[in-house]
């Protein structure tokens, strides 16, 4: 069982390079079984979830092959359009492969994911959506299997601007039968990056990075290279880490202006941050003052953010209102920040989070990627030692998480 060892660190001064977006990344990897022939993807992060995702395609009978932080995938004539049981359990978001299957091949086995640390995560939109396309599902010993003779364009209204059912929606909608549209789409940076890949692949795709899009279906699209765009989450991680020992960090390949709000509340709380064409530099010169936090869909703060949040306001000045809108259920991480002595007291929804001077190191268990990444922050601002036990949990989402916060002072380590 692997586990992180943190000690208190003072301030944190270097450069870390960000890696590409684990969010984006994987649905390229789907959308890339929308064409034949050799597809070719940068910048993609050596982490769990890529390597359950390459399994995942392997499992169909692409070819797949990691060189550095490129991946080469080769996808033949006839595909195999099964997504079993024993990697979508290992990674819910497996189903981004249901629309690209089910526009490419009329036919797709996908196992139900089942709920998660956050709760019930249902994908009745998902379904509902390519449905209105023309898909037909049934159930049975626990897979959807879906068919569709040929999708056929729809005016589509989802009900939440969800991101997985936004993309499965996207890349069902390129080879449809005529025009789709997508209102109320969601507008997460990795949606368009999709979207973009998608377009470069000879889809026709409108209002790209808005709450509309247009899809007018083609016949066929061709593989391509291109390059995933840098992860907005772990760049909010280690900006968090900065926040709670102080510092100056520059994190190359960072992009402001796919962390617009996260780096208003950050400004907000006292971080002075600038940027330049290589990516962001960040300063923390005293202690952060707390603040409000309420999680809403791109362009809102991220959820994802919120767990690096909750780490730093445990040590700010004042007390923050944290309320989640997204995942009634994430909030498991806060009873193990308890631990550390943090005051939180949280019912529902919603926890206040009172900042005290410090932290105090203690055994403490990593429930998912970003509850983990959050322990790591928090406990850089702790006396003495922390062991995050479950480590392999954040794996799945970083790559050599404790490698690039010892490389700027943190001591961090894997046991
Ligand atoms: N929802 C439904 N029905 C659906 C789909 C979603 O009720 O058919 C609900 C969900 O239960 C949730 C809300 O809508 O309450 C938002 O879910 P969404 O579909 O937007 O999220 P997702 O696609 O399942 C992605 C990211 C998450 C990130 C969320 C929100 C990936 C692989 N996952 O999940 O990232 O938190 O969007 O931005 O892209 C992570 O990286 O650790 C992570 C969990």
């Amino acid at each position: 069982m692997e586990k992180f060892l943190v000690q208190g660190s003072g301030p944190l001064n270097g450069e870390i390079r960000i890696g590409g977006a684990k969010n984006s990344a994987l649905k390229l990897m789907a959308a890339s079984l929308l064409a034949e022939g050799s597809t070719s993807l940068n910048n993609v992060p050596e982490i769990t979830d890529v390597a359950i995702m390459m399994e995942l395609l392997e499992a169909m009978g692409v070819r797949v092959q990691r060189v550095g932080q490129r991946i080469e995938i080769d996808v033949p004539d006839e595909i195999e359009p099964v997504a079993p049981y024993s990697l979508v359990e290992r990674m819910r978001a497996s189903i981004v492969v249901l629309g690209p299957l089910l526009s490419r091949i009329g036919r797709a086995k996908v196992a139900l994911p089942g709920g998660d640390d956050f709760g019930s995560r249902p994908i009745d939109m998902h379904l509902q959506g390519l449905e209105q396309l023309g898909a037909e599902f049934s159930y049975e010993h626990g897979d959807i299997n879906g068919r569709a003779d040929q999708l056929v364009g729809a005016e589509v209204f989802l009900e939440f601007p969800s991101v997985g059912a936004t993309e499965n929606l996207l890349m069902a909608a390129v080879l449809a039968d005529g025009t789709t549209v997508i209102e109320n789409a969601a507008r997460e940076p990795e949606i368009s990056d999709l979207a973009n890949f998608l377009s470069k692949m000879g889809a026709v795709i409108e209002g790209i990075g808005t709450s509309r899009l247009t899809i007018e279906g083609v016949p066929a699209l061709h593989p391509v290279s291109y390059e995933v765009i840098p992860d907005r989450i772990e760049a909010a991680t280690y900006l968090a880490a900065l926040g709670v020992c102080g510092g100056e960090l520059r994190l190359i390949g960072a992009r402001s202006d796919h962390m617009e709000m996260l780096l208003r509340k950050l400004e907000e709380m006292g971080m002075e941050w600038s940027e330049d064409e290589d990516g962001l530099t960040a300063r923390v010169l005293e202690r952060l003052q707390s603040v409000d936090v309420s999680t809403l869909p791109y362009p809102g703060l991220a959820t994802d953010y919120k767990p690096f949040l909750v780490a730093a306001l445990c040590v700010s000045q004042g007390a923050g209102m944290v309320t989640e809108n997204i995942f009634a259920g994430r909030f498991r991480y806060i009873d193990e920040l308890v631990r550390m002595g943090a005051e939180i007291r949280a019912e529902g929804r919603h926890a206040v989070v009172r900042g005290v001077k410090r932290l105090s190191g203690a055994p403490v268990r990593a429930h998912d990627i970003r509850a983990g990444a959050a322990l790591v922050v928090a406990a850089l601002a702790a006396d003495g030692e922390t062991v995050i036990s479950d480590a392999h949990h954040v794996d799945r989402g970083y790559e050599d998480l404790a490698g690039k916060l010892s490389s700027v002072g943190a001591q961090v380590t894997r046991i």
